[in-house]
This record gives C-alpha cells, structure tokens and sequence, in this order.
C-alpha cells in the first residue's frame, strides 16, 4: 500500500502540546489541534454496527487544552469520502461499512461529516503537505489512520474481560468502567452516558510524534471530565433490545445570560426590554446541537453569535443536560462589551470578556 512516504518527518520535532518554542513546519506538527482523540459509540437504540462492537465515531484534533476548532478549510471539504476509499482501497471501505455507523442509515452522510467538520482541521493532512494533495490522499490518510487506531482500541472486548458486558439485569460504576479501560489503553478515557444514565460514548486521548501519517500516538489521560455519567447506576444497555425511547431530538425555547437580565432575540443578540425569541435546539446524529430562530440557523463568525438567513450552514454546538448550558468548541464561557440599555442590541462573543455570562437554555416543551 502506498503510504505517504514523501512526508519524512524530522525526530527532534517536540511531541505536539509540548513545544517550547514556535515550531515552523505544521507539516511536521499537528498544530493547533495537537491532541487527537480516537473518538468510539455504542449506539444500541437504534442498534448499529455488530451487537459485541463499538463503532467508531471520529478521529479529533482537539486543542491542547481540549477546545477544539471545527469547519477549518472549505477548500477541503469532500462529498464522495465512498468513491475516494474505494479508489483507494475498497477493503477499507468494507470495514468503514461495517464499523463506521450513522444511527440513522446514512453512513456516508457521517463520514463527511467527520472529514469536513475535523479532518479539515489537520495542519498534517493539509494538501500543501507531502502528496497529500493529489487524488484526495489526505482524505483516505484520515480514514485508514481512524480505522487503524479504532482496530486498537477494542472496548467491547477490554470491557466484557472485566467482567462489564450488556445487560438490562445489572449496573456499573463509573470506577470500574474508566479502570477496565485504563488498564488496557494506558490512560483515563472520557465516558459519555446519555440522559437515561446509560452508556453511549468512550473518546480515547493521545499526544502525536510528527504528521498523522506517522501515527504515533502517546496515550494521554482525557481532558474532558466524564460527568454526563453519575458514579453509580450506569446501564450498558444490550444492542438487541429496544427498551428506552430515545430523548426529543428536538426542543423549542429560550436563551437566557446566566446572571443576566434580558435574552437572546432572533439575530442573536442580547437585548433586555422585550420578548425572547424561540429557538429551536436540535441534536444531530452525531451527537451535536444547531440552533435556530426565525430569522434562520445560528452560527458562530469571527467569535461573534449571528443567526439569519444568510446562514447556510449552522455551527455544531453541544449541550450540558444537565445544566442546559450551551458548549461551543468545548467551552461554555461567553460575553459582551457592555450590558444592554433601553432597546440597544448587543453583540454576544465567544470567550471572556467585559461582561461574561454562559447561554441557558430554557425550555417551553413539556
Ligand atoms: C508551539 O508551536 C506553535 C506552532 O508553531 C506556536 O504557535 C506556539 O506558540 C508554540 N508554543 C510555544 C509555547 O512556543
Ligand atoms: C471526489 O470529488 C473530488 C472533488 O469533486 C474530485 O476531484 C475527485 O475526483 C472525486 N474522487 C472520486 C474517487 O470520485
């Protein structure tokens, strides 16, 4: 099999989060994504993939302090990732098919959107590298790499030597699932459970030595606290039983300022003597959220919140359950310059600022 052997990277380069000075050659250095994540479901509701599998979910470059930037380059966004790997090794493609899941059906549909939203995100995968250029080579180096890592990270198999298979008769601990794990990965994995308490995600964090391409990767403890999970009680539901209905994929409400008078209205803006807009939240298949108001899809431009009709493709949000707080790119923490007065409009911007506050979502479902 061709590799990309043309991107012959230098050993002295630092492991990547842990350079001391500016590193040049991001062809060499994944940077600023410099953590990659190996990123696993168990979808069981609907059930996808094979009943004894985890499927995998992406590979990440995650910021090294485990934000993330996503959507990096439109210019190298793909909508044939199948006709790409097939031409490049159909033997893949078979295993995609059978361990690369949608929930919904749309396998393909989930494959660009892992390319686009994170493989894009790769400063080692960009075009300008290598060969990495021609016949889309970055695209198939992203899935056979992901695919390579997934073979090694056996969930299914290090969790049922502990004794933690599917069952509906028992629960786990959140202990004994993260030490199972930990002792075969050789670092502390996150853990996602869903609003039912079950498990549903497991997201592997390592270092990298060099390009993607050379796929050496150091084991790092994850960066993300595993709390959608409660300590005890964790379902490991099996794949073969359709017992929990799953959450609305979809909730009309709100958005408060924590700490704030007034709201969103429908551009995105604060404002504090009138109404609040409805929104519309939306889970995706992925797990993400988008955001929507009449105006139209909300996304993040230049760090400022903007929803409107000139939005065609809306930013990927995530959302605590728990504390219904909105999560952009791993961070919660938003602000303005300065708080509203009469019918003033103000501009809301991801990251500290003058004013801070975090986005609540205030549900009018029942
Ligand atoms: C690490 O390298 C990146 C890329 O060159 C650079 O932007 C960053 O400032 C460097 N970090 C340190 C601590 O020098
Ligand atoms: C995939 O699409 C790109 C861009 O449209 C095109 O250049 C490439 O030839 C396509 N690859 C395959 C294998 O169809």
């Amino acid at each position: 099999m061709a590799l990309s052997s043309s991107i012959a990277c230098p050993l002295s380069l630092p492991l990547s989060c842990s350079n001391t000075t500016t590193v040049e050659d991001l062809c060499c250095f994944e940077y600023p994504g410099g953590t990659v994540l190996q990123t696993q479901f168990w979808d069981y509701d609907p059930a996808t993939g094979p009943s004894d599998k985890w499927t995998v979910h992406g590979l990440w470059p995650d910021n090294c302090d485990g934000t993330y930037e996503q959507y990096c380059d439109k210019s190298m966004e793909v909508s044939n990732v199948s006709a790409i790997i097939q031409a490049h090794d159909s033997a893949l493609l078979a295993e995609m098919q059978t361990y690369w899941k949608d929930y919904q059906g749309d396998d393909e549909s989930l494959w660009e959107h892992e390319f686009n939203k994170h493989g894009t995100c790769y400063s080692t995968l960009k075009p300008t590298c290598g060969n990495l250029g021609e016949n889309n080579e970055n695209v198939y180096q992203y899935f056979r790499i992901a695919m390579n890592l997934y073979s090694k990270l056996p969930t299914y198999d290090w969790l049922a030597e502990a004794g933690i298979v599917p069952t509906n008769d028992k629960t786990y601990t959140k202990d004994e699932i993260i030490s199972a794990l930990k002792s075969k990965s050789g670092a502390e994995p996150y853990i996602g459970c869903n609003s039912d308490n079950a498990i549903d995600e497991v997201w592997y964090f390592y270092h990298l030595q060099g390009s993607l391409l050379g796929e050496d990767f150091v084991a790092i403890d994850t960066l993300t606290s595993s709390k959608s999970c409660s300590s005890t009680g964790i379902k490991y539901v099996p794949k073969s039983s359709n017992t929990v209905t799953p959450a609305s994929p979809s909730s009309t409400g709100y958005v408060k300022l924590t700490g704030q008078n007034g709201c969103l209205i429908k551009n995105g803006k604060w404002y504090v003597s009138g109404t609040c807009a409805t929104y519309t939240l939306t889970q995706l298949s992925t797990g993400s959220y988008t955001l929507k108001s009449k105006a139209g899809w909300c996304t993040i431009d230049s760090k400022t919140l903007h929803c409107g009709s000139d939005v065609s493709s809306p930013f990927e949000f995530e959302f605590d359950i728990d504390s219904q707080i909105l999560v952009a790119n791993g961070g919660t923490q938003f602000s303005a310059a300065n708080v509203p007065t009469g019918t003033e409009q103000v501009e809301v911007t991801q990251g500290e600022g003058a004013v801070n506050f975090e986005l609540q979502w205030n549900s009018w479902d029942c």
